[in-house]
């Protein structure tokens, strides 16, 4: 396919952000030692998170999170959606009991009505709008209406052909929910609530989707997916998610209507069926994430429109039901520890940086000596690590085993690569750790007090076969995903071809 650098061009000079676009945490609490709303806001603000979801209007929550500046939406359970969309006085109670009462000293700023009721609860469809509804005409009643916006998030499995974006359309079935929907939306200045999850369209795609662009990675320009309408080269699923919502909306004559991604995340740990769920992988996805919201490059479709995400979740959360994935979703686990440390050294001030404890790379106990003996090699030789401080007599030669060795190459090389994604793997014998392996004269790179410097980096060199070779076929578990994407595969085939 011919590639348009023309469109490009034309796609950035377009519009200028007016608004600032934010990440935010989903703060889920299925966990068999939730730690206690005091230490949940003093995680918040030691990571400087400043915008939170809660699955619910849990009161503790409300009183630890006020007066500290920190955004929160609130949401009405599914289990009480039937109830409060069947009656303007049960909706009133909950907004008077559950916002009003917190309200200014807990800065709510929106009311997520149900979850991805069109989907997981679809006998509530029917209910929905009036829910909407009530809620508004309480908040109306309280005078909070513009402060605090009422929306409910979708689930994107109701686009269908979500690529190209610009044939989107949803299901038709839900027209008859989705039109009055969208319309209050727009009448009360509110927005589309979304949960995109590119993790699933990717796992779910057969290997048409390339791991590469479900995670924000360059991809060579051959391989970007283009809209055929439109011409306009997609380099990441997400923005291919967002932009087929737009014209989803489009579709239905509604194109004011800003988007707000209520979920997105990646699992760091999954089980046999689910390869792709690794610390590395959860890392690059979330990590890029944030620094994609953060620019406010916003979407081919509409550059520099703010589209504000909060990172599915804040916690591990041990108790979920279902794969090993669904219980491996966090940032932090319950102790407050990072999962996995955020390649964000320099983009400031969300969530834990890389800059705040030292990352290094080792080499992990117990892998095949031989494995670790290849990678070394390749660590010495095609990765350009000057590997002379572990000849004999020099600081790093004790301990002289391969695995003392290995550490010492891997870490190099990483900090040559400066900590990239995927740099830390060595066909799985490598790590990230944060405890810093120097010891006696022998010092690391990344060590404190003596940093590499990063100017070497080569990010074009492949990390021997990392993950990227990963192209296993994936078998479709249909029932274990929560969010199921059931239509575009087939077209996802066309645009990659
Ligand atoms: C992240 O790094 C910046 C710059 O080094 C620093 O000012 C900020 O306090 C760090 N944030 C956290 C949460 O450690
Ligand atoms: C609450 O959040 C809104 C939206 O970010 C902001 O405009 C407002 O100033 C905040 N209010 C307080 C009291 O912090
Ligand atoms: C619902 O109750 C509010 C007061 O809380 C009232 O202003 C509004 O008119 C009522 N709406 C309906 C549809 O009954
Ligand atoms: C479309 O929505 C209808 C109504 O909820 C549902 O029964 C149907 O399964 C949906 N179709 C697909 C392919 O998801
Ligand atoms: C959208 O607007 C066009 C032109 O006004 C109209 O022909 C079409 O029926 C509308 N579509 C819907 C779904 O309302
Ligand atoms: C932000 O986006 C612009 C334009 O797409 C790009 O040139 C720049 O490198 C990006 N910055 C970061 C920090 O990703
Ligand atoms: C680094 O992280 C470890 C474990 O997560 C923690 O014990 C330590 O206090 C942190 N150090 C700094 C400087 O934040
Ligand atoms: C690090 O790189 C800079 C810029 O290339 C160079 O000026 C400096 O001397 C280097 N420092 C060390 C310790 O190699
Ligand atoms: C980066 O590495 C690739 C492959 O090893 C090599 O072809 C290229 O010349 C290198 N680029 C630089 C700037 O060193
Ligand atoms: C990568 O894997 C291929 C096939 O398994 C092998 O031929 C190649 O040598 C490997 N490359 C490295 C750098 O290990």
């Amino acid at each position: 396919m011919a590639v348009f650098i023309l469109l490009l061009l034309l796609t950035v000079s377009v519009v200028t952000a007016d608004e600032d676009s934010f990440v935010g945490v989903n703060i889920g609490t299925d966990l068999s030692d939730m730690p206690h709303p005091t230490q949940v806001v003093a995680l918040l603000k030691a990571q400087q998170i400043r915008h939170v979801r809660l699955y619910n209007a849990d009161q503790g929550m409300l009183v630890a999170l006020s007066n500290t500046g920190i955004r929160v939406m609130v949401s009405v359970p599914n289990e009480q959606l039937l109830g409060i969309g069947q009656s303007n006085s049960t909706a009133a109670n909950w907004v008077s009991r559950n916002v009003v009462a917190h309200y200014p000293a807990s800065n709510i700023t929106a009311i997520c009505v149900g979850s991805e009721v069109l989907t997981g609860l679809p006998n509530a469809a029917t209910v929905l709008v009036n829910a909407l509804k009530f809620i508004h005409s309480a908040l109306l009643a309280s005078n909070l209406d513009r402060q605090i916006k009422v929306s409910s998030p979708l689930s994107t499995s109701i686009i269908f052909d979500s690529f190209p974006p610009s044939q989107a359309f949803f299901n038709r079935s839900l027209n008859p929910v989705l039109v009055p929907m969208l319309n209050f939306l727009q009448s009360t200045g509110s927005y589309l609530m979304l949960n995109i999850y590119p993790y699933y369209d990717y796992m779910q795609s057969n290997g048409v989707i390339p791991l590469d662009y479900a995670l924000f990675k360059p991809l060579p320009s051959n391989k970007e997916a283009v809209d055929a309408n439109t011409l306009v080269h997609y380099s990441n699923v997400f923005d291919a998610m967002v932009d087929a919502a737009y014209f989803a909306m489009a579709f239905l004559n509604f194109t004011n209507i800003p988007i707000v991604v209520t979920e997105s995340g990646w699992p760091s740990k999954g089980d046999s069926n689910e390869p792709d769920a690794t610390l590395d992988n959860a890392n690059t996805y979330n990590s890029n994430l944030i620094r994609h919201v953060l620019n406010k490059t916003g979407t081919p479709k509409r550059p520099g429109i703010a589209v504000s995400t909060y990172i599915y979740e804040l916690y591990n959360e041990d108790t979920k039901p279902g794969p090993v994935s669904e219980k491996n979703w966090g940032l932090f686990n319950a102790n407050g520890e990072p999962v996995y440390v955020l390649h964000l050294a320099g983009s400031g001030s969300v969530l834990a940086n890389d800059t705040s404890n030292q990352t290094y790379c080792t080499a992990k106990e117990g892998s095949d000596p031989k494995m670790l003996q290849a990678a070394l090699d390749w660590a010495c030789g095609a990765g350009k690590v000057d590997c002379s401080a572990m000849s004999q007599g020099a600081p790093c030669y004790e301990p002289d085993n391969v695995i003392a060795h290995a550490t010492y190459a891997f870490d190099t090389y990483y900090h040559q690569m400066g900590k990239a994604p995927g740099t830390c793997d060595f066909n799985g014998v490598a790590a990230v750790t944060t405890s810093d392996p120097s010891h006696g004269s022998c010092v690391f790179p990344g060590s404190l007090g003596r940093s590499i410097n990063g100017t070497l980096s080569n990010i074009t060199a492949p990390s021997m076969n990392s993950t990227v070779s990963d192209s296993a076929v994936h078998k479709l578990h249909h029932g274990a995903f929560a969010h199921v994407m059931l239509v575009g595969v087939v077209l996802w085939s066309i645009a990659f071809l």
